[in-house]
């Protein structure tokens, strides 16, 4: 029988603080996430300090949950899987900080983790049968990535957001229509009301590089339309202009992942990140690699939004592949995928 690794793994990079222990990379034996919406709700975003502040408050809390939940001790887990960048510094220092202390203490080992390998990660959770080569898109609050996954802990982004992340520009819109923080499932939501060609809004593309992103041309034609409205004293059709801005990003992200499956041949393709959770972004990515004849894979929901168990995912691919940090390990607010 296969041994089995268990990792404590801990995220907090943003504004949720996570703990979770997941076996062989594969099994989740408990996931606790300690949202702090509420709070920066106040604020129409994420507020940084606060968030530093809110992660210190429940980081002990949240990882002593964890391990109850799993029914194991400190000392039962084979290694601590950690965040330590890209994201917020001060955020990504209370999870580090806590890591290191916890792994000295019970001297275990210490594995810094890649949020984004992260969130890529979690879809070897939920797909026990998902292997690499595949490709990957990623697209979360902070990162919109088009990667190859070459290995476990082997990648190459092929293209990225020039300007906002995706689901910056549905948080961005979704204010701008009256429907708030955190605007990407309000958009989801209320766009299954709306007619998603009711508004012809941009499907920009970067002129050298066929996989990137833009986004904030889309952005400004929604805030464009709706002074235009303003201005002409013509209704805002909240419904319509969610799903009209709804099927541009849907547009623009399908067409850069197809562009990939054809030019890499990949037989296998898998979204990540919190707007993967998307309703309308997974139907036209599923619809599409069934007509390709590729097989799609997404993380369940609560898996694609910040968590730690896709830590412990990647944490225990990158514990068998023998990466091991130092007590040197420090919070890396702009690590790129790929770099140690
Ligand atoms: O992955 P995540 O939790 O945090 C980052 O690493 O950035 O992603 C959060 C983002 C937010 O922008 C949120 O609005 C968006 O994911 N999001 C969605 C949906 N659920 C969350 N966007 C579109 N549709 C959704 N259903
Ligand atoms: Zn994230």
């Amino acid at each position: 029988m296969e041994k089995e690794i268990k990792i404590l793994a801990i995220e907090s990079s943003c504004d949720e603080t996570a703990a979770a222990v997941v076996v062989n990379g594969r099994r989740v034996l408990s996931n606790v996430i300690s949202s702090q919406i509420a709070i920066h709700t106040l604020y129409g975003g994420v507020v940084p300090e606060i968030a530093s502040r809110k992660h210190i408050e429940k980081i002990d809390q949240v990882v002593t949950e964890a391990l109850k939940q799993a029914n194991l001790t400190l000392d039962e887990v084979d290694g601590i899987a950690v965040t330590y960048g890209p994201g917020l510094v001060g955020a990504l220092l209370v999870g580090v900080a806590h890591a290191k202390a916890l792994a000295f203490a019970a001297k275990k080992p210490l594995i810094g983790v890649h949020h984004i390998e992260g969130h890529i990660s979690a879809n070897y959770i939920t797909n026990p049968d998902l292997k690499p080569p595949f490709g990957c898109l990623v697209v979360s609050g902070g990162h919109t990535h088009l990667v190859r996954v070459m290995d476990y802990g082997k990648y190459e982004v092929l293209g990225r957001t020039r300007d906002d992340a995706a689901g910056e520009a549905f948080d961005k819109v979704a204010r701008a229509i009256g429907l708030g923080y955190p605007g990407g499932p309000k958009i989801d939501q209320v766009s299954k009301k709306g007619n998603p060609c009711a508004i012809e809004f941009p499907r920009s593309s970067v002129a050298d590089n066929p996989y990137d992103f833009s986004f904030s041309g889309l952005k400004s034609a929604v805030l464009n339309y709706l002074n235009m409205c303003e201005m002409k004293q013509l209704p805002i059709v909240q419904e319509d202009v969610a799903a009209s801005f709804q099927q541009a990003v849907v547009d623009v992200l399908l067409s850069r992942g197809v562009h990939a499956i054809k030019e890499f041949g990949f037989k296998d393709f898998a979204i990540a990140g919190g707007v993967a959770s998307n309703s309308a972004i997974r139907k036209a990515f599923e619809e599409e690699c069934e007509k390709l004849g590729v097989k799609f894979y997404r993380p369940e929901p609560i898996l694609c939004t910040d968590n730690a168990a896709m830590i412990g995912a990647a944490g225990y691919f990158e514990y068998m592949a023998g990466v091991r940090s130092g007590w040197d390990l420090n919070a890396v607010p702009n690590l790129k995928l790929g770099e140690r």
